[in-house]
């Protein structure tokens, strides 16, 4: 018999005055947006494990058959004893499925979201005593200056899942850099593994971000649970929707709330917005790519000898690089 979930438990703290401002800033904005690491509560990771079982969401299930079907390319590529180092790592699903092929030294879980990391790598310690974890609680996005203990040699990053587009080209070039200088000039040893979705058929990509099940709402709607905590906030999901929907021209899935009647939210220190009925907060972008057009992304971040992997509908695209 299956064993049951332990329950999410509820958390209650308001976030720190610098994360409040610019959460604020994001609402009073003239077109009101979160960014999308605020989807990410316990409660919202754990819906984000549920979209990649859903039938609708290929990435997942893409570049798992892709990582399996090329694992010894990938391994030669990487190379054995790495410090793997896995950005958003959630609940390290991904990355222990790589271990018994790449048999890296060490193993650095990287989340936003400690508790739940925790929780992930204490069942990942007692499978494979003979790889050193060490997890770290941080905002990756916003710096990558990783603590002493993690050893500047051999630093492989993984940042699978086509995380890298939930930032803007702009915001991924500056991303992909910083990966760049954390590892050493010269460090042949080191070198980055990144999924990315491919641009493809609008249907699809609509369907994988309005899911039949209504997932994805119930993530994106998350979020406002998630505000409320963070602002002492007064939104109600019930008065939002989720839209989620491609738009061509940005080459990029968006997701918003959109509220159902006019919506008055009030927060801490007498916040107040007022949102017309069908207005809306853009709550994730999703970007996807050209294989052509991320390769020279990654040349631009100061990488090379790129070599890529994709499915035979070429949907989603593996690249690793070492530094140029
Ligand atoms: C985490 N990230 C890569 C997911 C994506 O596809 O952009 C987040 C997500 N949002 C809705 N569904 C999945």
């Amino acid at each position: 018999m299956a064993q049951l979930q332990q329950p999410v438990p509820l958390q209650t703290c308001v976030a720190a005055p610098a994360i409040q401002h610019q959460l604020v800033a994001g609402l009073l904005a003239a077109h009101a947006y979160t960014s999308p690491k605020y989807l990410y509560d316990v409660l919202g990771s754990r819906l984000f494990a549920a979209i990649c079982e859903l039938p609708e969401y290929y990435p997942t299930r893409t570049e798992a058959a892709i990582l399996q079907k090329h694992a010894s390319q990938i391994a030669a590529a990487v190379g054995r004893d790495a410090i793997l180092i896995d950005l958003g790592a959630g609940n390290c699903a991904k990355a222990a499925r790589l271990f018994s092929t790449l048999q890296p030294r060490q193993y650095v879980p990287i989340d936003i979201s400690e508790q739940f990391l925790q929780e992930s790598v204490n069942a990942l310690r007692q499978q494979f005593p003979q790889i050193e974890m060490t997890c770290l609680g941080m905002d990756f996005s916003s710096e990558l200056e990783l603590p002493p203990s993690i050893a500047r040699q051999r630093r492989q990053f993984f940042y699978p899942g086509s995380s890298i587009g939930n930032f803007s080209p702009l915001e991924a070039l500056k991303f992909l850099c910083r990966i760049r200088k954390a590892i050493p000039g010269g460090d042949h040893h080191g070198g980055l593994l990144i999924g990315v979705d491919l641009i493809k058929d609008t249907a699809i990509l609509n369907a994988a971000y309005d899911d039949s099940l209504g997932v994805t709402a119930a993530f994106n709607l998350n979020l406002l649970h998630h505000l409320n905590r963070l602002l002492d906030a007064d939104f109600r999901p019930s008065d939002w929707c989720h839209r989620g929907f491609y738009n061509a021209e940005q080459h990029r899935i968006e997701m918003h709330l959109e509220a159902r009647d006019d919506v008055t939210v009030h927060w801490q220190n007498g916040g107040i917005r007022r949102f017309a009925r069908g207005e809306r907060i853009h709550t994730e972008s999703s970007y996807k790519y050209t294989q052509q057009g991320f390769i020279e992304l990654l040349q631009q971040a100061g990488f090379g000898q790129v070599q890529t992997w994709s499915d035979p509908r070429k949907w989603f695209m593996v690249c690793h690089a070492h530094p140029a």
